[in-house]
């Protein structure tokens, strides 16, 4: 069977779905690489790297003829998806519980849509989970853009023009992007602080140097049995909101994660607070693609509120194409290695990754979450 990667398409997308790496070893399970000319470029991979273990490079047209499966690092665009071939499977960040357009997209294509993003959190799917891989680079790169825009240095110093005093950040949501965060920040030398709804996540922030702030909640009423945060009562939102409002006034930095799946992100950072902050300070907000944990947040933009900088950058992993695509393609290539038999990939109803993941197929959508979220 054929496994394929095509150039991305999508305005700001760098990543490539596969690396030469994956090539190999999805050839050694049997498979064939088809991997669209220059595919790899923006992420350091040459057409002859792929060439060298035995990909064959390919224009757009014979790659949508031929493959049986093609992995995209974000969504596939309409115009990708026009060209889909009926049946054909295809594993890319779908966002499904929200992008209902996309979904119908696909099952009015006729294709297998997998939804990396939807992969269970089980301790077997950690080497797919694309989720994680990405809210890493990205929790890295929001302290690096903090660090290059705020009007101060991270570190404390002493020098012989007296002290220097160190930088504080405030994290909100200390899951994965959230503990990189807190992680980069502490290496650059500022004074960390970071809150959660999650009372388990205590230990790994304070594991990593930095003050735990909190809003006392029993943990079965904070998240789920993935993992995943629940949505808090409107008391407990009251009193976050203050606790945050007062934090984030004595910060010079706000690097926001909060995210509830298949919901709006909630806010956690109002107008007023923006304005408490002193001139200078800068909020990075992760979760704007998701509505933002800022009231003032506008995806992909830079809003300047009272001198502040609210920044919700869009496709953050994307700026660092490199490390994005070798943990994206990791994830995919790990996946398919578990479907495949003799070169053969199979979708096994059993498999909790296959019925996690699998959005739509033959024109249906067959995911019972993603039908409840249509409401179908
Ligand atoms: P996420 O991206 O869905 O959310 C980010 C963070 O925001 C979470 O820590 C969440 O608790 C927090 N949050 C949500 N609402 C909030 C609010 N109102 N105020 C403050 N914080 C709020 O979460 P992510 O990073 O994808 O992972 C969540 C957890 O899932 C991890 O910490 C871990 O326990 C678990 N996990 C398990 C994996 C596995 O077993 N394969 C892999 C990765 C994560």
């Amino acid at each position: 069977m054929k496994v394929a990667a095509p150039k991305a398409i999508l305005a700001g997308e760098r990543r490539v779905a596969l690396i030469p790496e994956t090539c190999t070893k999805l050839k050694k399970a049997g498979l064939e690489l088809l991997i669209e000319r220059g595919a790899g470029a923006e992420s350091g991979y040459a057409d002859a790297a792929y060439e060298a273990v035995g990909a064959t490079i390919v224009d757009d047209a014979r790659l949508y003829a031929e493959a049986d499966v093609i992995a995209f690092p974000n969504a596939p665009t309409y115009e990708q998806i026009m060209k889909f071939r009926r049946g054909v499977i295809v594993m890319a960040v779908i966002n499904p519980l929200s992008n209902h357009d996309l979904v119908r997209q696909l099952a009015t294509a006729g294709v297998t849509s997998m939804a990396m993003d939807l992969m269970p959190r089980i301790t077997r799917a950690q080497k797919m989970d694309v989720l994680s891989s990405m809210s890493t680079v990205s929790g890295y790169k929001a302290v690096l853009m903090a660090a290059a825009a705020l009007p101060k240095m991270f570190p404390l110093l002493m020098t012989a023009a007296g002290t220097i005093t160190p930088a504080r950040v405030l994290i909100l949501g200390a899951g994965v992007a959230g503990l990189q965060a807190i992680a980069t920040a502490k290496r650059l030398g500022a004074v960390v602080e970071a809150f959660d709804v999650r009372p388990v996540v205590k230990e790994q922030v304070e594991s990593l140097g930095a003050k735990f702030v909190e809003v006392p909640v029993e943990a079965k009423d904070a998240q789920d049995a993935g993992g995943y945060a629940k949505e808090m009562s409107e008391d407990y939102k009251k009193k976050q909101m203050e606790l945050v409002a007062k934090h984030a006034a004595a910060s010079d930095v706000v690097i926001s994660t909060a995210l509830i799946p298949g919901r709006k992100a909630p806010i956690l950072i109002t107008a007023e607070t923006v304005r408490n902050m002193h001139p200078g300070s800068i909020v990075i907000d992760l979760a704007s693609e998701a509505g933002g944990n800022c009231e003032l947040t506008k995806h992909g933009e830079t809003v300047i509120d009272n001198g502040v900088q609210v920044m919700g950058p869009a496709n953050l992993p994307s700026s660092i194409p490199v490390n994005a695509s070798q943990m994206f393609s990791r994830n995919v290539g790990a996946f398919l290695l578990d479907l495949t038999k003799e070169g053969v990939i199979t979708l096994n109803p059993e498999d909790e990754c296959v019925t996690g993941t699998m959005v739509t197929k033959d024109g249906q959508v067959v995911h019972a979450r993603v039908k409840e979220t249509m409401g179908a």
